[in-house]
C-alpha cells in the first residue's frame, strides 16, 4: 500500500519505520522540507516529499503533527484528493505543555472532530493512545497472549476497516471504538490512554471513560494558541 505521512517526529518517524519494514511504500513529509528527511529516508527507504505531495501519494494519509500546528497546514491540503483516500489523525490536545488554548476543543468538541473540521475531511482516529517507542517495539504476532490493543474510531466503516487492518499488521489487536464523536473515550486523561491494555482491557477502559475533561487537560489561560 502507498502511505503518506505528514509529520516525521516520534510517531511519524516510527510509523515510517514499521510500514516500510512491512513492505508498504511510505511518502513522508515534515515542516522543513524533504531535504531535511535524508537520514530517515536512508534508514528506511521511505520517500521524502512535501506536505502537499504526502497528501496526494497514499491510499492512506496519516496526519501526525502537534495539534496547534494543524491550522497552519496548507489551505485546501486535501482538495482534489479522492474521497476513498483514508485520512488518519494520531493527534492529542496538550494545552498546558504544547498546544496552548484551542477554543473549539475547550468548548467541548471532540479532538479529532476539530482536526477533521480543520482539514475539511473525515478522519479516522488511531495511534493516539500509545507511546511512539511502544508503537515501534511492542508489536507482536496475532494470537500472542497479552498482545497490546489499540482503539480505532471513525464514521466511515470502510475507512475504519482499512485502519483496523493496518493496526493488526503493525502487531496490535485493533478494537473498533465506534464513531468519531465517541473518540473522546481515547483522548488524553482517559483510562485507555498510554495504558497498553489488551483487547479486553481496551474495551473495558473505553466503556468506563468519563466525558468530562480533567483540569490538567484544559488550557490554563484564555489566550488562543499560536499557529505556525
Ligand atoms: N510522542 C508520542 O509518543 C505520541 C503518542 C501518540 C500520539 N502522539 C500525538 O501525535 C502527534 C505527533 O506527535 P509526535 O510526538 O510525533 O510529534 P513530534 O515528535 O514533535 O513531531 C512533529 C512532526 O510534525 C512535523 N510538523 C509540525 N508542523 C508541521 C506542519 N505544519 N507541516 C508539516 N509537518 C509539520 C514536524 O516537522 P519539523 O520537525 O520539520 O518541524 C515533525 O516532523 C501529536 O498530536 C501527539 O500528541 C504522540
Amino acid at each position: 500500500m502507498n502511505i503518506g505521512i505528514i509529520g516525521a517526529g516520534n510517531i511519524g518517524g516510527n510509523l515510517t519505520r514499521r510500514f516500510q519494514e512491512l513492505g508498504h511504500k511510505v511518502f513522508v513529509a515534515n515542516s522543513r522540507g524533504p531535504e531535511t528527511l535524508a537520514d530517515l529516508a536512508a534508514e528506511t527507504g521511505a520517500t521524502p516529499v512535501t506536505v502537499e505531495e504526502a497528501a496526494r501519494s497514499g491510499e492512506v494519509v496519516i496526519v501526525t503533527i502537534p495539534q496547534k500546528n494543524i491550522p497552519g497546514l496548507p489551505r485546501d491540503l486535501f482538495a482534489g484528493v479522492p474521497d476513498n483516500v483514508v485520512v488518519v489523525d494520531t493527534g492529542n490536545y496538550y494545552p498546558q505543555q504544547r498546544d496552548g488554548r484551542i477554543a473549539g476543543i475547550e468548548d467541548g468538541m471532540v479532538e479529532s472532530r476539530w482536526v477533521s473540521q480543520q482539514l475539511g475531511r473525515p478522519v479516522v482516529k488511531a495511534f493516539n493512545n500509545i507511546y511512539a517507542e511502544h508503537l515501534l517495539k511492542l508489536g507482536r504476532p496475532s494470537g500472542t497472549p497479552g498482545r497490546i490493543a489499540l482503539p480505532v474510531a471513525g464514521d466511515d466503516e470502510r475507512a475504519k476497516s482499512v485502519v483496523l487492518k493496518l493496526v493488526d499488521e503493525l502487531g496490535f489487536d485493533a478494537v473498533d471504538a465506534g464513531k468519531l464523536d465517541d473518540s473522546w473515550r481515547q483522548q488524553p486523561g482517559t483510562p485507555v490512554y498510554a495504558a497498553d491494555f489488551d483487547a479486553e482491557g481496551v474495551r473495558r477502559a473505553l466503556a468506563s471513560a468519563s466525558k468530562e475533561r480533567k483540569p490538567e487537560w484544559r488550557a490554563k489561560s484564555d489566550k488562543a494558541a499560536q499557529t505556525n
